[in-house]
C-alpha cells in the first residue's frame, strides 16, 4: 500500500499545475470558448505569448480553423474579440486615437472620448490610477489588461 503513496502525491501535483495553467486567461467574455476550442492540439503558452489587435487574432483563427480547429461561427467570433481584448497591442492612453481604445481596450466610443477630452483638458496620464478620475469611464474593465496601457 505504501508503494501506492508517492504515485498519489505525483498526481496530485499534476491536477494542480493543471488548475493554475487553466487560471492563466483573465475572466472575460470568450475566455470558455478560448478553453474549448483552442487547447485540443497546444497548450495555452502558445496563445498567452503573443499580442495582437483583432485584426492579427482574426488571421491566427482563420490560419487555426484551416488546420482543424472545431467551433461554430459564434465560437470563433467570440474568441477573435476576447483575444484581441485581452492579448490585443498595448495602448498608449496618452497618444492613442479614441478609435484605437476601443478597439484595442474594448472600451465604449464614450469611454474613448472621455479619456481623449480629459487628457486635453488636464494634460497626460501618468499612471493607471489617475484614468479612474475619468468621468464617464468604468476604469475597472482596464485592470485586467492594465500591462498593455502604457502612458
Ligand atoms: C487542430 C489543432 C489546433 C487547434 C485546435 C488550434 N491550434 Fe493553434 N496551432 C496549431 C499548430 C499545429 C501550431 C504550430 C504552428 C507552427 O508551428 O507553424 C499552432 C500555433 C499557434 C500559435 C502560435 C503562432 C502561430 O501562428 O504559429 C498561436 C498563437 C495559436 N496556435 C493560437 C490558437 C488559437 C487562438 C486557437 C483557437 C482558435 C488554436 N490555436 C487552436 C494547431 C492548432
Amino acid at each position: 500500500m505504501n508503494a501506492m503513496r508517492p504515485l498519489a502525491i505525483v498526481l496530485c501535483s499534476i491536477a494542480i499545475a493543471a488548475v493554475a495553467g487553466a487560471q492563466d486567461l483573465p475572466a472575460g467574455p470568450g475566455k470558455d470558448t478560448v478553453e474549448k476550442v483552442c487547447t485540443t492540439c497546444h497548450g495555452l503558452e502558445a496563445i498567452v505569448t503573443m499580442q495582437g489587435n483583432k485584426d492579427i487574432w482574426q488571421s491566427v483563427v482563420d490560419d487555426m480553423k484551416g488546420r482543424g480547429a472545431d467551433g461554430s461561427n459564434e465560437d470563433f467570433t467570440a474568441i477573435v474579440n476576447y483575444l484581441g481584448k485581452y492579448f490585443g497591442p498595448n495602448v498608449n492612453v496618452n497618444t492613442a486615437a479614441a478609435k484605437a481604445l476601443t478597439d484595442d481596450l474594448g472600451l465604449t466610443s464614450s469611454e474613448a472620448d472621455a479619456i481623449v477630452k480629459y487628457r486635453a483638458d488636464k494634460g497626460n496620464f501618468k499612471e493607471f490610477a489617475d484614468l479612474k478620475k475619468v468621468p464617464g469611464l468604468d476604469a475597472s474593465k482596464l485592470e485586467p489588461i492594465q500591462k498593455r496601457i502604457k502612458f
